[in-house]
């Protein structure tokens, strides 16, 4: 697993690192978005959707109630999910993740860590820690194990 660290002084400089990270998740992906409330996690994927071209980041909102934001760009469509209101597989299976799953897809999953699934499934951690009022540490690991025949696209092949 290789990491790289971060450390920004803004929510500014925080979009500014999505877009950037943007370049290093080439579709598929499935990222985990680690860190505590108000760590920064759907600020950074504002930036991540405006590098994939995929919304401005105003249109970026958290999807704490809709629990799963759409955003489609020309390369990839970026889905933002947040389950920190989903607590059983029960409820995580009704949200049809596995169906939003294609070669274009790049899942942005905040409070993914609550289920083991996503620590075996995910490509990518991006974890988020607060460090006084304005600055964030941001570690990105990227998964270098095999890829393919890993998920199916809503087939049930798992
Ligand atoms: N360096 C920074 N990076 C990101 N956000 C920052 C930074 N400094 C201050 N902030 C502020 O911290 C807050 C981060 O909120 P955000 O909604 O992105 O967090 P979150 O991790 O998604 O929280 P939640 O778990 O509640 O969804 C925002 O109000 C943002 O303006
Ligand atoms: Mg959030």
């Amino acid at each position: 697993m290789a990491s790289q660290r971060f450390t920004t002084h803004s929510a500014e400089e925080t979009v500014a690192l999505g877009r950037k990270l943007a370049a290093k998740l080439k579709p598929p992906k499935l990222v985990v978005l680690r860190g505590e409330l108000g760590a920064g996690k759907t600020t950074l994927v504002k930036g991540i959707a405006e590098g994939f071209q995929a919304a401005a980041q105003e249109q970026v909102t958290s999807p704490t109630f809709t629990l799963i934001h759409e955003y489609r760009g020309p390369k990839a469509d970026v889905f933002h999910v947040d389950l920190y209101r989903v607590d059983t597989e029960r409820e995580l299976e009704t949200l049809g993740l596995d169906d939003l799953w294609d070669e274009r897809s790049v899942l942005l999953i905040e409070w993914g860590e609550k289920f083991a699934r996503f620590e075996r499934e995910r490509d990518a951690e991006i974890a988020l820690e607060r460090k006084g009022e304005n600055g964030r540490r941001i570690v990105f690991t990227a998964e270098t194990r095999r890829r393919g025949g890993r998920r199916g696209k809503g087939k049930g092949k798992r």
